[in-house]
Order: C-alpha cells, then structure tokens, then sequence
C-alpha cells in the first residue's frame, strides 16, 4: 500500500536521504555519450534514472523481433555508476508496426476523427489488441530485468491517459456498455433513471443501443458525459492493473506510474488510483497560462500529499526551466527552480525527478529545458542542476518526515466533472479556479492545508473547507455533518451540494446536501459576468457568482450591498453542535478571502504559522522529533522572520533575514 512504501521513498537510491533523479533517454544518443552522461550524473548527485518509458520500438523494433543490448549496456553503466533505476515498462507509446498491422487501435476524437501515429499514445485504452502486445512486452522487460539489483522502482506506462483518456471508437463504445451493465447490474430501468433519459426522447430499450457521448448537434446528456468520465478513469487504471500484475508476479520491486496531477488534466479519478501505488509519484510543470502558477503548484503539491495518504511523495517530473508545449514557455525567474523545487519538498515529496536528462536535439520535444541544456556543462544551468543537487543532499535529513495541517479542503474529480457538465448555469465557475482561490486564501493566511477526499476521515481537521462540490453523496455530506457538530468550523462555498452522485438536482432548495447543516435555503443562481464585482456589506468586494438565498437557521454575517442579489445574505454563520458551518454564496477578492480564513481560523482555533503572507511561503515538516521550516520569497522585497535554528541552505545558523527570492529550511532547535 501507498503509505508504508512512500514512507521509504529514501530506499529508492543509493544515497538515501532525498531522491534526485530524471527521465534518460539513452536511445536518442549516440553510445558514446553514455558515459559522460553516467559521470555527470554522478557529479550532480543523481541517484534514480527513469529509462525505457518510451523503449518499445527499441526494444521490439519488429514485430517477434526483441533486441535488448542497448538497453542491457545502459543498465550495467547506471549500475556500475551504483545509480538505481527507475524502469519503464516501456508500453507509453506503440511501436509503429503495431499500429500499421493494427490501424483499428487508433483513438477517435469524439468529432469521429481517427488519430494517427506520429506523436505519442496513440492507442484506444480499451483495445483487446493493444492490451495484449503491451503485455507482452511488459512480460518481457520484468522477466529480464525484474531481478536486476540496480531496478529499484517499475514505471508503468506514462501519464496513462494523458492524450488518449477519452477514446470514442467502437471499441470504446462496446466496452462503456460492458462497464454500464456491471454499474447498473444489468438494470436498463436503472440507468435510465440514472441519466434521466425521459428527457428529450433519450430512452433506452437496449443496452445495445447506447454509444458513447460523442459529438452531438446540442448540448448532450450530462448523466451519460459523467459516466463516461468514470469509465475512462477506470479504463486507464485497468491499464495500469494489468501491467502491474504481470511485474507483481515476477518481481517485489515496487510500482507505479506517473499522475498528473496539475491544472489541465482532469479525466482520471486518482481518488480511485491511489491504493494501487507503491509510491504516490507526481509529474508537475508550472503552467504560465494560469495568473498563478505557483499557487497551483502548492495546491497540485498539497493534493499529490492527500493521495499519498499524507505520506511522503515523489515528484516524478518537473522541469528546470521552460517547457516547450504552452503557447510562450518563459525562462524560470533567477531562483525559481529553487523555489519550485522547495516548495515541493516543503509539501511532502521525498525525491524530485526531472523530465529529462540530457536536452533532445531532435523530435517533438528538443526545445523543452533539461538537467544538462543544450549548451552544455559550461553553463549557468547546468550549475545550478549541480548546486540543486547539493541542496537536495544536504536536505536527506527530511526524508520520512510529515507536513501537520489543522486544515482540511475537500476536492473531488467526480466534481470537477459535474460542475463543467454541459448546460451549466456559468462557464465563469471553473472547479479548479474555485480550489485555487480557496488554497490561497487558506496559504496566504499562513494556514497548512491538506487535501482530502469527499468521504475521507475528518477528524483531526479544525478548519474545513468545501469550495464548490458540487456532486456529492449523502454519506459523504453526513461525514461533514458530523465533523461540525463535533466542534470543527467548515466553509461551505457556493455551487456546492447541488447534486446526487448521477449529477440529479438536489429538490427543495439550494444547495440540498447542506441546506440543513447550513441553515439556509437558496431559490435562484445569479452569477456574474467576466468583469463583475458586487460589494458586500462587511467592506468586502467579490465576483463571480451570487445567488438569491433566505437564511432559516442562520445568522447573516454580510449580505450583498450590489448587484443582482443586492439585500440578500452573502455570508452566514449557524453554530451545529460544537462547530459552525458558514456558507459563502460568492468568491471574495483574494484579500477579503484570505481576511475570512483567518477569522475562520482564529474561531476553529487554527494558529497560522507566524510570517507567512502571499509572497512567503511557509511550511513545516516534522516527526515528532526534528522539525524543518520551509520559507520561500516569492516576492521582491527582503523579509524578516523570526528563525532559530540551522538553515540546511545556507548551512548556518538561522538569522531571520530572508532576503527577496531566496529560500530557507530551517531545521528548529526545539
Ligand atoms: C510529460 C511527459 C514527458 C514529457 C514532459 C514534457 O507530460 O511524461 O514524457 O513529455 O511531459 O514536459
């Protein structure tokens, strides 16, 4: 399981403390190189190779035909080097006489169009026929090297479903309705009423007779879209199953694959993923398309922790500087990879693994950044590689420890999905830009988050938050319940609550899984357009949505001064039991946000972490006995913050200086 093995993410390399390590992709290189690779690995302290995530068409370069020498003599340099590896099945993208001799394995985009081979994961997840030459080659790789003292870590696939998560072939319809009998038992009535199908003449009298949610003339059936993001979550993790039996029965090395965790992918479920890792591991880029793309990498590194059970994680890629697949890749700012790579840490990851080694001079993707740029060693970056890589070992000492939050956020995919379903009633509520305004909030008032599943435990969590849950059962919301009227304080935001686990409308007034709880009842939405601000009655500016609701058991705590929901309750409190559950019917500006997270802390009893702003980061990890705290400057100017202790980068006593940009990791004299 996740948490015993993360616990020994150190045992992943010879060195243990911190993992540092990288894709390598030996075969895009001349033999030649390889050995100056493995001396400057060695002399950056790399310590785990990802290597043969793209080998299939090396390794099978034919069909019946294998050839393993390249990947034999990569194998015997790294271990010789005593550098552990982390082994790709070698599966993340079909040799090309796969899909020539198979052309009926390509995904279809849900317009119908075929996607040809030519770029990367061009297969149907559910094709019978790709799932079995895959095992074949997995079956393969583990029987040859599943006893190699040097595999440390099997690497399953790559980012499964990455490109090809939603396939709406043939195959794919044929195995939705195998995965729609097993869910609804065979019971045709159930899934119609499930997808209320009476609606617009959708009715089905045959399992046979329904497809896969592709491209249609209006909006489509929002039941039937859920479902489909269900079975193709599950579909990819069938993927990641069927390979992982193969190397668990040949091998006790542990496994796993890399999520993707990060803002622009949301098809797979890794609520549902995670007890099948060995290792939580992580794949993050910063994404400048965002206004904040470091405070996704807080929220992704937060919620990466809460899949791993709280235990420690691995970043399984990021990049040293630009990427090369958003519209403009910028340069990392002097002292952002450290940043990034401290803030990660701060969050729990145990080892951080870059994508890629050496920078490609061909294919797709030569122009993404790299462990050693092109320029070479004789250069600003790869000096920094070697200094991050001094870091890193210096930090060992963390390793095992844990991240302490009083506070929890509640997050779901199933929601993520419900709230963006077809037919919504604002494109301006984005699930993923509710959870960041919230996270941010809850950092910029110095409050350490985790990130948990609806459902999950919530002992333990003074302070909850639920920003726009919109699809939740009533187990789940009886969890919350019970977590309030046993003295916790949760903030329920807008848009949460409103349907069943079949994306069905809650009846009798908004939002009915919490109307109870939270005392109010709400009649009509009214959001606002892209630019629109209402004032609230407290001082507070906020935008996006707004809605015409009555309080029955609750106390107004601002109301709405303007805009279409002028007079009517914005923010309310109802004390249930030990606890109280306020509601919060619109998104404040970061500021009025953040100034509402700490009153709600101070009431739960949540102390922040002194010094902690929008612009420092600060987090501590701890074990019971050693305590590290992590406080990065984003911002411009110096800061001052009260330190005592030993700061691991510098390796000198603390002083409270923490000038602009620069990052300290204190280990606290306690
Ligand atoms: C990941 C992928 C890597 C590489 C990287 C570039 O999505 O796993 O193979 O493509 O992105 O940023």
């Amino acid at each position: 399981m996740a948490a015993a093995v993360s616990d020994r993410i150190a045992t992943l390399s010879a060195g243990g403390g911190l993992v540092f390590g990288c894709d390598y992709n030996p075969e895009q290189w001349d033999r030649s190189v390889w050995p100056e690779d493995v001396r400057l690995m060695q002399q950056a302290g790399v310590g785990l190779v990802a290597i043969n995530i793209f080998g299939w068409s090396s390794i099978n370069p034919s069909r019946g035909v294998w050839d393993f020498s390249a990947l034999d003599e990569i194998i015997g340099l790294l271990h010789a080097a005593g550098i552990r590896i982390n082994l790709g099945t070698g599966t993340a993208s079909p040799a090309p006489w796969l899909t020539a001799a198979h052309p009926e394995i390509l995904p279809v985009g849900e317009d119908g169009t075929v996607f040809h081979p030519g770029g990367r994961q061009a297969y149907c997840p559910s094709s019978p026929i790709f799932r079995d030459y895959a095992a074949e080659v997995v079956t393969r790789v583990v029987e040859r090297y599943g006893d190699h003292p040097a595999v440390s870590l099997w690497h399953v696939s790559n980012e499964l479903g990455c490109h090809n998560a939603l396939c709406y072939c043939t195959t794919s319809a044929a195995a939705f309705r195998g995965w729609l009998r097993e869910r609804y038992d065979d019971d045709l009535d159930a899934l119609n009423r499930a997808w209320g199908t009476t609606f617009w003449s959708q009715r089905y009298s045959s399992f046979d007779d329904i497809d896969v949610p592709a491209q249609a003339l209006s909006l489509r059936n929002p039941g039937q879209i859920l479902d489909f993001h269900r079975f193709s979550s599950d579909e990819q993790l069938a993927l990641y199953r069927a390979e992982a039996a193969i190397l668990r029965e040949r091998s006790d090395v542990p496994v796993t694959t890399n999520f993707m965790v990060t803002a622009h992918i949301r098809n797979l479920d890794y609520w549902t993923w995670a007890g099948d890792m060995d290792v939580i591991a992580n794949d993050h880029y910063l994404d400048r398309r965002l206004d904040d793309p470091r405070g996704e990498l807080s929220f992704a590194a937060d919620l990466t922790r809460g899949l791993a059970g709280g235990a420690p994680w691995l970043l399984m890629e990021t990049s040293t500087g630009a990427v090369n697949w958003q519209p403009y890749n910028l340069a990392k700012a002097p002292g952002e990879l450290r940043r990034n790579i401290a803030a990660h840490v701060a969050r729990g990851a145990d080892g951080i693994c870059f994508f890629q080694w050496r920078a490609s001079t061909q294919g797709a993707e030569k122009y993404h950044t790299a462990l050693v740029p092109h320029a070479g060693e004789d250069s600003d970056q790869w000096r920094e590689v070697v200094e991050l890589g001094g870091l890193l070992d210096r930090l060992g000492e963390v390793a095992g420890t844990r991240v302490e939050a009083d506070a929890a956020v509640l997050f779901s995919w199933e929601s993520w999905w419900a709230i963006e379903n077809e037919g919504r009633p604002s494109e301006g509520v984005t699930y993923l830009g509710q959870l960041h305004a919230a996270h941010a909030a809850l950092s910029d008032a110095g409050i350490t988050t985790d990130v948990v599943r609806p459902g999950a435990d919530l002992d333990g969590y003074r302070l909850i938050v639920v920003p726009a849950l919109h699809l939740i059962t009533d187990d789940e919301a009886a969890v919350i319940a019970r977590a309030v009227e046993n003295g916790a304080v949760a903030l329920i935001t807008f848009q949460s609550g409103i349907v069943d686990e079949q994306d069905r409308v809650r009846t009798g007034g908004y939002p009915g899984a919490f109307r109870d709880l939270l005392g109010i009842r709400s009649e009509e939405f009214a959001p606002l357009v892209p630019g629109q601000t209402v004032a609230l009655t407290d001082g507070s500016t906020a935008s996006v949505w707004s809605e015409r609701f009555k309080t029955t058991d609750a106390e107004v705590v601002a109301a709405f001064a303007d805009g279409p929901a002028a007079g009517g309750p914005a923010l309310t409190r109802r004390t249930a039991g030990a606890g109280e559950a306020w509601f919060l019917a619109t998104q404040p500006s970061r500021d009025d946000y953040r100034a509402l997270i700490a009153r709600l802390a101070e009431t739960a009893g949540v102390a922040p972490i002194p010094g902690a702003t929008r612009e420092i980061e600060i987090v501590r990890r701890s074990n019971g006995t050693d305590s590290y705290l992590f406080v990065i400057n984003h911002g411009d100017s110096d800061a001052e913050i009260s330190l005592v202790g030993h700061d691991l980068v510098t390796d000198a006593p603390a002083t409270g200086l923490v000038p602009a940009g620069a990052v300290r990791i204190i280990k606290e004299d306690v």
